[in-house]
């Protein structure tokens, strides 16, 4: 009898030490993405959603047959760091980088794993790969390069006689600098003038941007994500002393800035999805082109206009993709 008991025992280990074998080996079959972000802001949020149910659509679903490990840097260097590390320790799969700062981290991490990164401004000038049509290494990507001259034709169109330019960005972020860099040789051609307002974080915006006012006829601001992320504040600041505030990107209007004439990042979300996809199904990084959004809109911020007292020509609410009240 207490054999029989014992040889139950023993088989209940046996099969429980199998499960759980099992278990794990199963896990460890399916596909890791690590996913840093550098910050939460409206547009990173729609392409990280857009990405991962582009993933789904095509069948690979998180907790299903993949697993996303999500992080966000909180805007924080040291987070960057922290995380692009544990990614790379972890051994993931493939990590996915959400803005230029994050893809800078992973990058300086890894030579090995397969990176994707979404939405960089500028993959060259942040050194993110040495060739947009054959990336070499393990990185490839979607960028979102906009133009700062045809933002400021745009901005000719609304509140014509503009002389000085306000550019609110942080001078760290590279993703900024190449567009501030296309907007100071568009204001040189034009005979206008550039009155800079640089921060390095996002405690400094609110200072910065109440510094400008009264120096400059309107802003700029580039596809910035710390801008991005302090939109509350700026808006009402450029609002209050009824600023025309030019952006980079259709969120921005629609957290309270005047214009843009930008990209659409539901798109840029999936298309990093298929790349990823290709990724996934053995294809390696190097061997697929950086993907540039070519298809650019107008946005305007109907509310931001009436609040400053500025009409928009009938013809551009016409041609807009998308008017914000
Ligand atoms: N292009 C930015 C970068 O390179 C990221 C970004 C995507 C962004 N959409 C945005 C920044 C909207 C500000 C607003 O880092």
């Amino acid at each position: 009898m207490r054999r029989a008991v014992r040889l139950v025992v023993f088989l209940c280990l046996v099969v429980s030490v199998l499960a759980g074998l099992c278990a794990c080996s199963k896990k460890e079959d399916k596909y890791t993405i690590g996913i840093i972000q550098i910050v939460e802001h409206p547009s990173l949020d729609t392409i990280r959603q857009s990405f991962i149910d582009k993933l789904g659509a095509e069948g690979y679903v998180d907790g299903e047959n993949i697993v996303i490990d999500y992080q966000n840097a909180q805007n924080d260097q040291t987070n960057l760091n922290t995380i692009s590390k544990k990614f790379v320790n972890n051994k993931y799969d493939m990590i996915v980088a959400i803005a230029t700062p994050s893809a800078q981290a992973v990058v300086a991490a890894t030579d090995e794993i397969p990176i994707v990164f979404a939405a960089c401004t500028d993959p060259l000038g942040s050194n993110l790969v040495s060739n947009l049509e054959k990336p070499g290494a393990n990185v490839t990507g979607t960028s979102d390069a906009v133009s700062a001259e045809k933002i400021m034709e745009l901005a000719n169109r609304i509140t014509p006689g503009f002389k000085k330019i306000g550019a609110l960005y942080n001078s760290s972020e590279t993703n900024s600098i190449s567009v501030i860099n296309e907007l100071e040789e568009y204001a040189a051609a034009n005979g206008l003038e550039v009155i800079k307002g640089t921060v390095s974080s996002s405690s400094e915006v609110q200072q910065v941007a109440i510094s400008l006012v009264g120096k400059v006829d309107i802003l700029f601001s580039p596809i910035d994500n710390t801008i991005a992320s302090a939109m509350a504040i700026v808006g009402k600041i450029a609002r209050d002393a009824k600023i025309p505030f030019y952006v980079g990107a259709d969120s921005m209007v629609k957290d309270g800035a005047l214009a843009t004439y930008g990209i659409n990042y539901v798109i840029l979300g999936q298309e990093t999805g298929e790349m990823a996809v290709q990724i996934i199904k053995g294809k390696k990084p190097g061997d697929i082109p950086v993907r540039t959004m070519s298809d650019m809109d107008i946005y305007i911020n109907k509310t931001t206009a009436e609040k400053i007292g500025i009409t928009i020509p009938a013809d551009i609410l016409e041609q807009a993709a998308e008017i914000f009240e």
